[in-house]
């Protein structure tokens, strides 16, 4: 089978498809707002330290996996272990946790496609009404959205690795930088925009705590879409010749910019809205922010472009927002395809059609529990809080396993597969990174203290959600 694996084409290829499953909703809205919250450049400056100090070594472990086993994240573990039975859990954890988020990453693209079709028909005056959220996420209209977004995910995936991925990679990513540009470049120029420019990026560092800290490193970790598979999957269709480490860097830096910018378009539009805006009143969730917050802010504009205006500038957000999520919905949900291809040897037809159902199954169960079905809305409670079926693959899948996925890449990495040989797998194509000092950086972090705080997070995490009680923060 691994032979005629698929490939990327091209470096450049490669490097745009993993940026565009980083770039995603997280960067949009994500880390605005928690920089602005959470310190403005003190919080960027801690940022940056974790995505280069500890999320680009884990990368490199994920894509040193996937290229040397050339197989899916399960086949992977498998394979570089010898099939030893608990490093199959690990394999198992890393196809499941992509499917599951892909389930909750779903639900929240399909909103996004909703707005974006709303603003461009001229409905934005509708969308900034406070109740419509509420209604939208509630309205059967949802499940029409959805075919047409799981069709978009098909179409794509269904063309496979250089006709599909690659392919939706270089037409959007180009695309969203010149409209993520062209919007900064608008709203800087509106009033009180340097407000919300010094609110983002003064350093105050005295907002930095333990939990801070550990949500700097959390949003990272996520943002470069580590803990999920991918990296391991998308490393197994790249070829040898390949220069991973420099690969992985471009990756960790586009997707570091595109947070960083999008910061600059989001921040100058609150504050030109309300040059009194207090940060405590800006939503803690990307989701509040894009669905009631913002549309809002779009709206005030047409005090100054227009109504038409507005909704154009609304519809390109919504659509710099819904090719972000798209590209990073395909990435997730091509591990557990690629799984079933590999280890079950079906087509990936066929693979797509499954786990597509399952897919629309879990997302239609998922978007009924924000009021349709009572079931789902109060599923379970646990730290004396009621959860949604929603809340929980949040909770469980994102906040809790996630860093748990990492902590097993780093140890399998070091001690199963073994040093040399990840060294050894990521020399090749690299002849400046052998024996440099990044390479001794990475391989010693891997075996040593990256795992150590991706385990502290991991307990953190799991006192905090399910136990009630805070260690740090
Ligand atoms: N890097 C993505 C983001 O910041 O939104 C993380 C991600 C989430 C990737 C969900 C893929 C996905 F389906």
């Amino acid at each position: 089978m691994s032979a005629d694996r698929e490939q990327f084409g091209s470096r450049l290829g490669f490097i745009l498809a993993a940026a565009g499953s980083a770039v995603g909703i997280g960067n949009m809205v994500g880390f605005p707002v928690a920089a602005t919250k959470n310190g403005g450049g003190a919080f960027l400056l801690i940022y940056a330290v974790f995505v280069f100090l500890i999320c680009l070594p884990v990368m490199l472990a994920e894509m040193s996996v996937g290229r040397h086993s050339r197989k899916d994240p399960l086949g992977a573990y498998n394979k570089l272990s010898n099939g030893e039975p608990h490093w199959k859990v690990a394999g198992w954890l890393s196809i499941i946790t992509p499917f599951m988020i892909a389930v909750f990453y779903l639900v929240i693209t399909v909103w996004i496609f909703g707005y974006l079709l709303h603003s461009i028909i001229g409905n934005l005056d509708m969308l900034a009404d406070p109740n419509t959220f509420n209604d939208f996420i509630n309205a059967p209209m949802l499940f029409v959205y959805m075919a047409f977004v799981v069709g978009i995910i098909y179409l794509i995936l269904q063309g496979g690795v250089k006709e599909g991925i690659e392919k939706a990679a270089k037409v959007m990513m180009p695309t969203l930088f010149i409209m993520l540009i062209a919007l900064v470049i608008f709203v800087l120029t509106l009033d009180n925009a340097m407000a919300g420019v010094e609110y983002y990026l003064v350093p105050d560092f005295s907002k930095i705590n333990a939990g801070v800290v550990s949500a700097a490193l959390s949003q990272a970790f996520f943002s470069l879409s580590l803990g999920m598979g991918i990296m391991i999957t998308y490393g197994s269709y790249i070829n040898s010749k390949a220069d991973v480490p420099g690969a992985a860097k471009m990756v960790a830096l586009t997707d570091t910019a595109v947070a960083f910018i999008a910061g600059l378009l989001i921040l100058p539009a609150v504050f030109s809205f309300n040059p009194d805006t207090n940060t405590a009143d800006l939503s803690d969730s990307s989701v509040g922010m894009i669905f009631t917050f913002l549309p809002k802010i779009f709206l005030a504009l047409q005090a100054t472009i227009g109504y038409m205006g507005a909704s154009i500038v609304a519809s390109l957000f919504f659509l710099l927002v819904f090719f972000a999520a798209i590209t990073s919905i395909v990435s997730i949900f091509e591990v557990p395809v690629a799984a079933l291809m590999d280890e079950k040897q079906v087509s990936r037809k066929k693979a797509l059609g499954i786990l597509g159902l399952l897919l629309v199954i879990m997302a239609g169960l998922a978007s009924t529990s924000f009021g349709i079905i009572g079931f789902f809305t109060e599923f379970v409670g646990y730290a004396g809080q009621t959860k949604s079926m929603f809340d929980v693959i949040v909770d469980v899948f994102y906040d809790t396993i996630l860093p748990l996925n990492g902590l097993l890449i780093c140890l399998f990495v070091i001690y199963r597969w073994k040093k040399a040989n990840f060294n050894a797998e990521l020399d090749k194509g690299a002849p400046n990174y052998k024996s440099s000092f990044f390479e001794k950086y990475v391989d010693f972090s891997v075996g040593t203290f990256i795992p150590v705080i991706l385990l502290l997070v991991f307990i953190n995490t799991v006192a905090l959600k399910y136990f009630g009680v805070a260690l740090v923060g």
